[in-house]
């Protein structure tokens, strides 16, 4: 294939433009990331990142070193020079609603300067209703500037954090939306961009872009919003989610993804998309009551674990608790929408010594910053020192690998609430400890308040809490079999370790 190189400017350097920036430069393409802030430009030509990506500091330092990727505030010249422009900069408010404040600035500034046969792209997810008057926005700004039209497409993404580099590399589809596009010239100019990516390119309207991102995002809450509430159903009727889910994966209309039960989903994409979409929604008389309950139940499943860490570890004022994990997920250093705030605030609120260590060092300072009252540590073993109980939020692999029969000599008491299901049960037990989580056999918690060390007795809770029955005792052998022999649960060990 020869090599077919773009002059391409990427407009906002944070997960999806620095992503894509390096990326683009990686396949061969010129590309200047542009960013108005001067400290992040100034930081990144030192080649410190502003936030965590496997992979991302080093693809930079490649391609800045092979002179494809530079770093320029947005001046005319950055933009003028460009085929393409990129703009991903962010559209929503913080606070659970979409704004467009931040792209009509964007595009103020940058259309008027693009060159007459360059076309604009958005990478940014954007408000459907903001779609239709997208191309009419630039159109006006074009005119008012005395230039030519250009194309405005959409190039929705589709990366996670965590594997965002691979995901953009090797992506499973590439979306062009077509805002305004009369001569074809922008489709063929992304076609060009993508041509060393190997995936289905589905060219269509730029509202249908924009609600295929917004649909994929909403269906992968919903799936597992879906596993949270299944697993509940495990607990009362004494199943353990793990194994259903395998055994309901072999079906390929339902496969085994997006079904982790746990704490429930954090982030800056699914928790926003879910609430924007139910905002608006009411906002235009619309009902949504499948959605409404995919956000119900993922606030449910917070205030589960915060009510099964506290009474796993007495329930007393002063009892002392460990956070392990305080990302959204592993792999990343974001906090944002992460669950672990939530549930800190709120055993802090019932007055317990809420002592987190999270593998992330800018996670752990953010957090500190972020949590009135939380103590922050720097490794897993001091958190665990001396602790009424264990909770953790994050499947960092780091918490797996632990000596838990060495460090549950170091707590209070041996007591573990898996937020994410994460460790073995079996392996957790056999340390001595009470173990429970989510939808797995013998998740159900209740330990004496002011029982000494060593692995504290299971028992039902009646009067005080919601009663939770053990599940059915089972062959571990037979399981163990069964998870070696099972295609679906290693896809969906797979499919858990790379997410
Ligand atoms: C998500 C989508 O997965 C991407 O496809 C999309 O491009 C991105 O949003 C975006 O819109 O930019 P991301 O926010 O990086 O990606 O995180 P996910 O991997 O989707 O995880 C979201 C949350 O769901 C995490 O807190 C994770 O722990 C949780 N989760 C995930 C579960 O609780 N159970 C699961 O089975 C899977």
């Amino acid at each position: 294939m020869g090599e077919v190189r773009v002059r391409a400017s990427v407009v906002g350097l944070g997960y999806v433009g620095l992503v894509s920036a390096a990326c683009l430069a990686e396949w061969g393409h010129e590309v200047v990331g542009i960013d108005a802030d001067e400290g992040r430009l100034a930081a990144l030509d030192e080649g410190q990142l502003p936030f965590f990506e496997p992979g991302l500091a080093e693809l930079v330092a490649g391609v800045r070193s092979a002179r494809r990727l530079r770093f320029a505030g947005p001046s005319p010249a950055a933009i003028g020079s460009a085929q393409v422009v990129f703009v991903a900069v962010g559209t929503h408010d913080g606070n659970g609603g979409w704004q467009t404040g931040s792209i009509r600035r964007s595009l103020a500034e940058i259309v008027p300067h693009m060159a007459d046969d360059s076309t604009l792209v958005i990478r940014s997810t954007l408000p459907p209703d903001f779609i239709q008057s997208l191309p009419w926005l630039v159109s006006a700004l074009r005119r008012k500037a005395g230039r030519r039209e250009i194309p405005v497409l959409t190039n929705p993404e589709f990366t996670r954090e965590g594997s965002a580099i691979r995901d953009y590399m090797e992506p499973d589809r590439i979306v062009m939306g077509i805002g305004f596009d009369p001569h074809g010239r922008g489709e063929s100019m992304l076609r060009k961009i993508y041509r060393r990516a190997s995936a289905p390119i589905l060219v269509m309207h730029a509202a249908d872009a924009a609600l295929t991102k917004i649909g994929a995002n909403l269906f992968l809450a919903t799936k597992i919003s879906f596993a949270n509430e299944l697993a509940q159903l495990c607990e009362t009727y004494g199943a353990d989610v793990d194994r259903v889910v395998a055994g309901m994966a072999y079906d390929p209309r339902i496969g085994p993804s997006f079904l982790r039960a746990g704490v429930g989903f954090g982030g800056s994409c699914l928790p926003h998309q879910v609430s924007m979409t139910v905002r608006e929604a009411s906002a235009v008389g619309l009902s949504v009551p499948l959605l409404a309950a995919v956000e119900e139940v993922n606030t449910r499943q917070r205030e589960t674990f915060v009510e099964r860490l506290w009474r796993a570890s007495g329930a007393r004022s002063g009892a002392r608790i460990a956070l392990l994990g305080l990302t959204f997920k592993p792999d990343t250093d974001d906090l944002r929408e992460a669950p672990s705030l939530d549930i800190a605030r709120a055993l802090i609120e019932r007055d317990a010594v809420v002592v987190a260590y999270d593998p992330m060092p800018r996670a752990r300072v953010t957090a500190a910053a972020t949590v009135a009252g939380l103590a922050v540590v720097d490794s897993a073993t001091m958190a665990l020192v001396d602790a009424d109980a264990a909770g953790l939020v994050t499947e960092w692999r780091e918490f797996a690998l632990l000596d838990w029969e060495a460090l549950g000599r170091l707590m209070r008491r041996r007591v573990v609430v898996d937020g994410r299901n994460a460790l073995s049960p079996e392996a957790m037990r056999a340390a001595g400890f009470a173990y429970s989580a989510f939808g797995r056999e013998g998740t159900l918690i209740a330990v004496d308040v002011g029982q000494p060390a060593g692995p504290a007795p299971l028992a039902e809770l009646a009067e005080d809490g919601p009663v939770l029955r053990p599940a059915l005792a089972f062959d571990a052998e037979a399981a163990d079999t069964l998870r070696d022999v099972s295609v679906a649960a290693s896809m969906f060990d797979r499919e858990a370790s790379s997410a």
